[in-house]
């Protein structure tokens, strides 16, 4: 039987699957990994992870990058040209939480289009796709998010990827995914990530996130793309040297903290309904993966510092919206104790 007490002792971080730290055993694999320069491209750990990635995901090439935005940021230089449009949804982590790097990096503007749960159709886009009329800027690039972050760790169904790459054809546009999270959808949807990268061009992967690895990024698509990628990636400052340690955690976890992301995939779903049952308004269609968006009827910063207080963190993303990430680091026993503090906060006992 946990008790309050005890909890306020504890640090129980749902605010990100960010804040997961790498296991012994994952730091272990680090520590025996062969390295060696990758700018020379010998870093054998890191060429290892890239094929492995490439086998992945069905893709001819593979960059082994820092972060998640800087792999998103030279997939969008390496697919456009200053001037051109970017069409995105309106939550996606490129057009908010990115720093405006595609103005800056690449000189394009992004074409936001407000979607349901992060999706957007090809009705949506088809109306928006520009026509060659000089006056206009030159649509280039479709941007998806899946996972999307900011809808509560939704899924993109695949049927509409599907319907999206039949218009990206028709306009011959690009696709790029931010599947920062896609092993999310992979492991919710038991579609595999082949499947998922097939219709794309070019797709972004985490492994910094529910995976576990302490730093980390993946970009792949086709050969030529990725030469130019390489080439931006040089430009932002992104080649690493014996990098073959980090890329050893992200070996790691496609190995092992894949199959078991089912387990935050079920908590997220315990700490929603549980919520719910609190009188809590939270979208359970939406609570597809590990994030659990919360929409409260008291100030949200105000409730998370006294979560905090009581040891437990969790994310205010708007004045009423607390995001809550079950990851690597949260088990079943550290669930029940937010549960309890959680309760406690809103009702005072
Ligand atoms: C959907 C999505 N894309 C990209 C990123 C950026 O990743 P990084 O923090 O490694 O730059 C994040 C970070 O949380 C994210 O949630």
């Amino acid at each position: 039987m946990i008790k309050l007490e005890s909890i306020k002792n504890m640090r129980i971080d749902l605010r990100s699957d960010t804040v997961t730290l790498p296991t012994p055993e994952m730091r272990r694999y680090m520590a025996s990994a062969p390295v060696g320069d990758d700018v020379f491209g010998e870093d054998p750990t890191i060429n290892e992870l890239q094929q492995r990635i490439c086998q992945l995901t069905g893709k001819e090439a593979a960059l082994f990058v820092p972060s998640g935005t800087m792999s998103n940021q030279i997939a969008i230089k390496a697919h456009t040209q200053p001037g051109d449009e970017v069409i995105c949804e309106y939550g996606c982590h490129i057009f908010n939480f990115e720093g405006g790097a595609p103005a800056m990096l690449s000189g394009v503007q992004l074409h936001p289009l407000k979607g349901e749960r992060g999706v957007i159709t090809a009705d949506q886009v088809k109306p928006v796709i520009r026509s060659s009329d000089h006056h206009n800027p030159r649509t280039a690039l479709i941007e998806i998010e899946n996972t999307h972050n900011r809808a509560g760790g939704a899924i993109f169904p695949f049927e509409h990827i599907m319907n999206l790459r039949r218009l990206a054809d028709e306009y011959s546009l690009r696709m790029h995914l931010d599947g920062a999270r896609l092993w999310n959808a992979h492991i919710a949807t038991g579609i595999a990530i082949v499947d998922w990268c097939r219709p794309i061009d070019s797709i972004s992967l985490c492994f910094s996130k529910g995976l576990g690895a302490p730093v980390g990024s993946i970009l792949c698509g086709g050969a030529e793309f990725i030469e130019r990628a390489h080439r931006y990636r040089k430009m932002v400052g992104g080649g690493m040297r014996q990098a073959g340690v980090l890329a050893a955690a992200a070996l790691y976890a496609v190995e092992h903290h894949v199959q078991r992301l089912e387990e935050d995939h079920r908590r997220a779903r315990e700490l929603a309904e549980f919520l719910v049952n609190l009188g809590v308004s939270v979208d359970l269609t939406a609570t597809q993966t590990n994030i659990v968006i919360a929409d409260l009827p008291l100030n949200a910063a105000k409730f998370c510092r006294q979560l905090a207080d009581a040891g437990i963190l969790a994310l205010p993303i708007s004045t009423t919206r607390v995001r809550f990430v079950t990851h690597l680091n949260v088990g079943d026993e550290e669930l029940e104790s937010a549960k309890l503090v959680i309760k406690k906060v809103i009702f005072g006992k």
